[in-house]
């Protein structure tokens, strides 16, 4: 902003000296081209035509200046709606592709390899070159993540960085990046053969370091050693805390939209004001990295306490939260999707680390595993409790489980590409962490459409 404000005046002293410059000059040109008339003294010429000149401009000089102050007034508003309105917001996408004329390499696995290295280097820069062809210049940049195999060829992962105006709709903003690459594929020759049919962009359930890094998977589960350890930022970015005013932590909630929250009914069991309600993002509670009012809660019609069916609910946020590292929505399942047993999943939330223990201020994990209703049912587990919209998760053996004011908060799935999908929330369980009674999750992709009906999404 400075920068423009030094740019416009500097317009105006320009212009100011151009004003005056072709009098100065013809008074020049004046005097050596022709003899001076003898008759008139010194003093008295230059004044004459400075007069005839004046007279000459003033109209013109009046209508130019007032041109000029139309220019600044102009470019005013243009800053000020510049940074007001069209405030560009980054984009990230993460890109899925396959390519077919290369092969594998076991080195590919690690990123430290010179293969991956030289690899994701001529990947990137044919990108780069793709949006920089295409005169898209709110292309920023891109980083390769993961290279995986396929029968016939290589898996390519990557992040996509823009800059965009805030006015510009999201799906508008997908169909251009679509169509700049499908055009390229068609037009330009690349070292790489990518197969359109498995291009895919997603923006959600992506997860960034400060610097912009995408965090694997395989991060979290090196961490954990005994259960439940911190979380590190950006993280687990849909992460929110649903407070109420004056007692602070209650339950978790993940983010669905810049807007939506999806949460367990029975947080609301004491309070359904809106108003009483606000909701934080960050790893810590205090301080948190952005805060925002409730506007509307959503608790599902056909909740039941005594059993917990359809333990569900949605909160709408007062006002958008802007995606970042810090904040970022979890994709939703396909209601189609099943996860086998013993998947890995990881549960995370504020609550309490013991039974009946405090909030925590640090945001805490947990690999679980995904145990089938079959077996979650039996007599001796939860003998019947274990209904279709619910989902087992935890160990037989126990020890590494969710607890009291974990309840709304995620749990989530990293698929292949390392895009994280929230397959349960927590609902409920006997005590926490104790042998055959893991913690039970309303089963996300069996409310999706009642999630779609009630927001969109
Ligand atoms: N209902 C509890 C709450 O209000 C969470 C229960 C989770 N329990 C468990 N063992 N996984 O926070």
């Amino acid at each position: 902003m400075p920068k423009n404000i030094i740019i416009a005046t500097e317009r105006v002293a320009t212009s100011r000296t151009d004003l005056t410059e072709p009098t100065s000059n013809l008074t020049t040109v004046h005097s050596f081209l022709f003899h001076r008339p003898l008759e008139l003294s010194e003093p008295e010429y230059p004044q004459v035509e400075y007069q005839r000149r004046q007279q000459f401009w003033d109209p013109i000089r009046l209508a130019i200046f007032t041109l000029i102050i139309a220019a600044i007034i102009g470019i005013a508003i243009g800053i000020v709606t510049h940074f007001v309105v069209e405030d560009d917001r980054s984009f990230y996408y993460l890109a899925s592709f396959k390519v077919t004329n290369i092969k594998y390499k076991e080195n590919y696995a690690r990123k430290t390899s010179r293969e991956f290295i030289e690899r994701s280097h001529q990947i990137e820069r044919m990108m780069s070159r793709i949006f920089r062809r295409s005169g898209e210049s709110r292309f920023i940049r891109t980083h390769v993540i993961k290279l995986s195999p396929d029968e016939d060829g290589v898996n390519i992962l990557l992040v996509l960085m823009f800059r965009y105006p805030s006015t510009d709709s999201v799906a508008r903003i997908k169909k251009r990046i679509e169509n700049i690459v499908y055009q390229s594929l068609k037009t330009q020759t690349l070292p790489l053969t990518i197969s359109k049919p498995s291009f895919r962009l997603t923006r959600c359930g992506i997860r960034m370091t400060n610097s912009n890094m995408p965090i694997p998977s395989s991060s979290s589960m090196e961490r954990i050693v005994h259960g439940r350890e911190t979380a590190i930022d950006g993280e687990w970015p849909w992460q929110a805390s649903l407070q109420l005013k004056g007692a602070g932590h209650q339950c978790g909630a993940s983010l669905i939209s810049n807007t939506w929250l999806l949460t367990a009914a029975h947080c609301f069991r004491k309070n359904k004001d809106p108003s009483q309600w606000v909701v934080t993002f960050g790893i810590t509670i205090t301080p948190p990295e952005v805060k925002r009012n409730v506007k509307k809660i959503i608790i599902h019609e056909n909740y039941h306490r005594e059993t917990n069916e359809n333990d569900i609910a949605l909160a709408q946020l007062a006002t958008r939260v802007e995606f970042s590292s810090i904040v970022q929505r979890v994709c939703l399942p396909e209601s189609s999707i099943k996860l086998p047993a013993k998947s890995s999943v990881f549960v995370t939330g504020f609550g309490s680390i013991v039974d009946d223990g405090p909030t925590q201020n640090t945001l805490r994990q947990a690999r679980v595993e995904t145990i089938s209703t079959e077996v979650c049912n039996r007599k001796d587990v939860y003998d019947g409790m274990i209904t279709r919209g619910m989902l087992c998760a935890g160990f037989m053996e126990g020890k590494v489980d969710a607890c009291k004011g974990d309840s709304g908060g995620p749990l989530v799935y990293p698929d292949k590409r390392d895009i994280w999908y929230l397959v349960g929330i927590v609902s409920w369980g006997q005590s926490c962490a104790l042998p055959k009674k893991p913690g039970v999750y309303t089963r996300v992709t069996k409310y999706r459409d009642w999630i779609a009906s009630k927001t969109g999404i």
